[in-house]
C-alpha cells in the first residue's frame, strides 16, 4: 500500500495487483453476477444529468451503482476497504475527499469504452478514480486492458496497458488521465468508482 501511495504521489496513478485477495474478489464477482442475473444492470450512459445518454459508439458496458447495506457482504467489505484508502489519501495528499460513488461494470464480449476523462465538463467533484478488476484467469490475448495515457500530452504521449486481473486495484487522478478500455474477447467485470470532493 505504501508503494502504491508513493506511485500516486510521484506519477498521479498507481496499480496494485493482489490488493483484494482471491476469496474476497470471488465473493464480489459472485455478487456482480447475481445482481446481473436479477436484471439490476443498466446500459451505461455518457454525460450527466439531462445530458446523460446511451452512446454505443463510445461505451458498451452495463453498470449497477453500489449501495451500502443492501445485504451484499462482499460489496460492504470492499466499501470499508475503500474508506481506509480514502482516509489514507486525505492524510497524505490533503485532498479533502469526502465520499466514494461507484458501480459494478460488466463489459460483454467485444465491449469497449473509448478514450475519455472521468471528470464531466464543468465539474470538479470526481478527484480520484479507483478501479478493481474481477476477472479470474485473465490471459494475455484476452484483451480488455485499461489503456492509460501517463503524460500531460495525453493521447499523443506514452501509455501503459493494465490487465484487468482479479484483485488488481488501479487509481489515478480523475481529471488528468485519458484512458480507454480495449475490447475483450470474453466478459469483463470490474468495480469502478470515484472519490469525490464537495
Ligand atoms: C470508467 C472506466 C475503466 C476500466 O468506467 O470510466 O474508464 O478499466 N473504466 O474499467
Ligand atoms: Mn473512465
Amino acid at each position: 500500500m505504501e508503494d502504491f501511495l508513493n506511485a500516486i504521489d510521484r506519477h498521479g496513478w498507481g496499480s496494485l495487483p493482489g490488493c483484494v485477495g482471491e476469496g474476497d474478489s470471488l465473493r464480489l464477482k459472485g455478487e456482480c453476477v447475481d445482481a446481473s442475473e436479477r436484471g439490476e444492470f443498466k446500459r451505461a450512459g455518457v454525460g450527466r444529468g439531462l445530458n446523460l445518454e446511451v452512446r454505443e459508439d463510445i461505451r458498451r458496458d452495463q453498470v449497477m451503482w453500489l449501495q451500502p447495506g443492501e445485504g451484499m457482504a462482499g460489496t460492504d467489505s470492499y466499501l470499508a476497504m475503500l474508506e481506509v484508502l480514502r482516509l489514507a489519501l486525505n492524510q497524505r495528499f490533503f485532498l479533502g475527499l469526502f465520499a466514494f460513488e461507484g458501480h459494478f461494470a460488466i463489459y460483454p464480449e467485444g465491449a469497449f469504452y473509448k478514450a475519455h476523462l472521468d471528470r464531466h465538463a464543468g465539474t470538479s467533484d470526481r478527484i480520484v478514480t479507483a478501479i478493481l478488476y474481477l476477472n479470474q484467469d485473465w490471459q494475455p490475448g484476452d484483451g480488455g486492458e485499461l489503456k492509460l495515457w501517463t503524460t500531460p500530452e495525453g493521447r499523443d504521449g506514452a501509455f501503459v496497458l493494465i490487465e484487468p486481473r482479479m484483485g488488481t486495484l488501479v487509481c489515478f487522478l480523475a481529471g488528468d488521465f485519458w484512458h480507454e478500455v480495449l475490447p475483450a474477447t470474453k466478459v469483463r467485470m470490474s468495480i469502478t468508482g470515484w472519490f469525490r470532493q464537495r
